[in-house]
């Protein structure tokens, strides 16, 4: 079975175009697929009936933005994430901390002018704050040169993705795919197949894979699949690189698209359940801390104080106190009590130590923190 087409460029270059993938049969995958579909309403679910003004969904997608630039060498921990969205803006490398800001960011973004503006749209995000000129004049544009991955399986060395001259009509094929609804098949399998495409025709110079593992989530909210963006497989591709890139090239090479399916479906699923997890971690703790204040006077900032630092795990005083909308001495007062409670901690080096940390809730979304940072 074929899954796309070779075409020859102006310099005899071999350039892949993708073909529409066929679906897997149901009895292939389905063992699979009702697992991943049912983690992913469950987690849906839980998002919307936790919502606090998108501050859970919000913490979430910041971890699988951490987990997707990973994947591609990023170095920014959720730490620094949070660290770098706090007032102070600081990180240990800022440039790679922005772009994973807004890779989170882009969750938020919706295809309503249509798939291709939707990747222009994030490429933008991505890379229009570029150190390199000629990143930052390519952001929010498609490629206008062929891009190429190492693949040792070609006599020259390279896998040649879909031709600039063919990415309209490549574009097109992927769009119409996407977009199609039929309710014979599964959509997590549609939108599966559709990143499989994506990914085979490469429509940016670079950024594909991130912008690729947004679309989708952002496509299942689309098509009514989930209330919150949240199909996320961002850990797991961080967790089984290999596994993910042998499983896109795996389609490729057969024409058949049940191993790649089956593997995307246990990346979904493995995923949501994570999130699964660190959502009822998180519930518990807030329980906690809520009843260690139990005793404190009902309009205590600190009640407030505790709902915040569930969800914005570093926060400086004047990030509380804004939020809050209460004066710097009471978010200062009420950030001292959860500091005493122990819920709290201030790093000591001098360049955070305006931060306010809550470990607890570090440590059930970073899984890169040293042991000793840790407060249990
Ligand atoms: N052999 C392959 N065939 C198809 N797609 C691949 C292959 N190897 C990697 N990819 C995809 O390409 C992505 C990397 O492309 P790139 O444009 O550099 O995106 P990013 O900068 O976000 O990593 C990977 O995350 C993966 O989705
Ligand atoms: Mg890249």
């Amino acid at each position: 079975m074929s899954s796309g087409t070779y075409e020859f460029d102006d310099r005899g270059r071999k350039l892949f175009k993708p073909d529409v993938p066929s679906f897997p049969t149901l009895d292939e995958v389905h063992d699979l697929l009702d697992p991943a579909m049912a983690s992913v309403r469950e987690f849906d679910r839980r998002l919307g009936a936790w919502n606090r003004e998108a501050a859970v969904g919000r913490l979430f997608a910041g971890l699988d933005a951490v987990h997707s630039s990973a994947a591609e060498g990023s170095t920014t921990t959720f730490t620094d994430l949070m660290e770098y969205e706090t007032s102070l803006r600081i990180a240990p490398n800022v440039d790679d901390a922005a772009v994973v800001a807004a890779v989170a960011d882009a969750f938020q973004e919706d295809a309503g002018d249509g798939l291709e503006g939707l990747v222009l749209r994030i490429h933008r995000r991505l890379f229009e704050r570029a150190r390199d000129k000629m990143v930052a004049a390519g952001a929010g544009k498609l490629k206008t040169r062929a891009n190429f991955v190492g693949d040792p399986e070609f006599p020259e060395g390279f896998f040649g993705y879909t031709s600039p001259s063919s990415l309209a009509d490549a574009l097109r094929n992927w769009r119409e795919f996407t977009l199609a609804a039929d309710p014979r098949t599964s959509e997590l399998l549609r939108q599966l197949l559709s990143h499989w495409m994506f990914e085979h025709i490469h429509p940016v110079p670079d950024g594909n894979g991130r912008i690729g593992r947004l679309l989708v989530p952002i496509v299942m909210k689309l098509k009514g699949q989930t209330t919150m963006a949240c199909t996320f497989f961002g850990e797991a591709v961080h967790e089984e690189k290999a596994m993910y890139f042998a499983a896109l090239k795996d389609g490729r090479i057969t024409g058949r698209m049940t191993n790649y399916a089956r593997q995307m479906l246990a990346f979904v699923r493995a995923t949501a359940q994570a999130n699964l997890e660190r959502m009822d971690k998180l519930q518990a703790l807030e329980a906690e801390w809520k009843s260690h204040f139990a005793s404190f006077r009902s309009d205590s900032v600190v009640h407030r104080l505790v709902r915040y630092a569930v969800t914005k795990p570093v926060f400086t005083v004047n990030d509380a106190q804004a939020q809050l909308g209460v004066s710097y001495a009471a978010a200062n007062t009420a950030a001292q009590a959860m500091t005493r409670a122990g819920f709290l901690a201030v790093p000591e080096d001098v360049k955070r130590d305006r931060l306010f940390h809550a470990e607890e809730v570090l440590a059930i979304f970073d899984r890169f923190r040293p042991q000793s940072l840790q407060v249990r």
